[in-house]
């Protein structure tokens, strides 16, 4: 069985005030579904903040970027070990730092081993952009993120990581997936490119999340397949309505 798994990706949102704001409004709700993991990733000035306020909640916190290197002359970066003072998550390889910050899956690759050797979870995110989707490049393209974002890894190391699978045409767009679309590509690509890497056993425990245009309208239509563990959240989760009933629908 796998214990389903909501982040909310802040992005570049939310000062720490706003943050400790956002957060406490939220948290008697996040607090209520108990059986779902519930993580938030707030921009990296307001990680404190927020942690203080999740001590001893059942919240996990996350960040959505980090450097592989421990320390050093590396202006504007975040070490692996910064990160684990505060978190137990990091978001890996989203679109938006592979389109506007030149991030490939060489360095995915090599931020998530880094993360790894840190005992932080990676949520490592892959996805096809609308051009690679129309030109039925979905798979291939994918089973590139995968294979390169997470090679060198040890079936050990795999079963630590949490995938998550975001079309790029679906993020911020209001344009979701459909449930079975998104459920076809994790069932058809994504776990067996896993079970190639790692072995069928720890593919299949291995969450894979969807993100993309989730809402508490359209939450259920994905936790209702089979294959989808979670998901990934953008706007939504700055948005306490619409964040813990993402988290409630996940829970049944
Ligand atoms: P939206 O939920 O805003 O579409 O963003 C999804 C996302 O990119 C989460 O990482």
């Amino acid at each position: 069985m796998r214990t389903p798994l909501v982040a909310g990706n802040w992005k570049m949102n939310k000062t720490a005030a706003q943050a400790r704001q956002l957060v406490q409004e939220m948290l008697p709700g996040l607090q209520a579904v108990t059986t779902v993991e519930r993580v938030i990733c707030p921009p990296f000035p307001a990680i404190w903040a927020v942690s203080e306020l999740l001590q001893g909640t059942g919240i996990g916190l996350g960040a959505q970027n980090l450097y592989w290197e421990a320390s050093g002359a590396f202006t504007g970066e975040v070490s692996p070990g910064m990160v684990k003072e505060f978190c137990q998550y990091v978001i890996l390889g989203h679109s938006e730092r592979r389109a506007y910050f030149g991030e490939t899956d060489v360095t995915v690759n090599r931020k998530v081993k880094a993360a790894l050797a840190n005992e932080l979870i990676p949520i490592v995110c892959v996805g096809e952009t609308l051009t690679e989707n129309e030109a039925g490049q979905t798979a291939a393209v994918i089973e590139r993120q995968l294979r390169l974002g997470l090679q060198e890894l040890s079936p050990e190391q795999g079963q630590k990581l949490v995938i998550a699978y975001e079309p790029v045409w679906a993020i911020g767009t209001g344009r979701a997936a459909s449930g079975t679309g998104a459920n076809a590509v994790v069932a058809d690509c994504i776990r067996p490119t896993l079970a190639s890497l790692f072995g069928e056993a720890v593919a299949q425990s291995i969450r894979i999340l969807y993100g993309g245009s989730v809402t508490a309208a359209n939450a259920a239509e994905f936790f209702s397949q089979p294959e989808i563990d979670g998901a990934l959240v953008g706007g939504a989760s700055l948005k306490p309505a619409e964040f813990v009933p993402i988290t409630q629908a996940a829970a049944r």
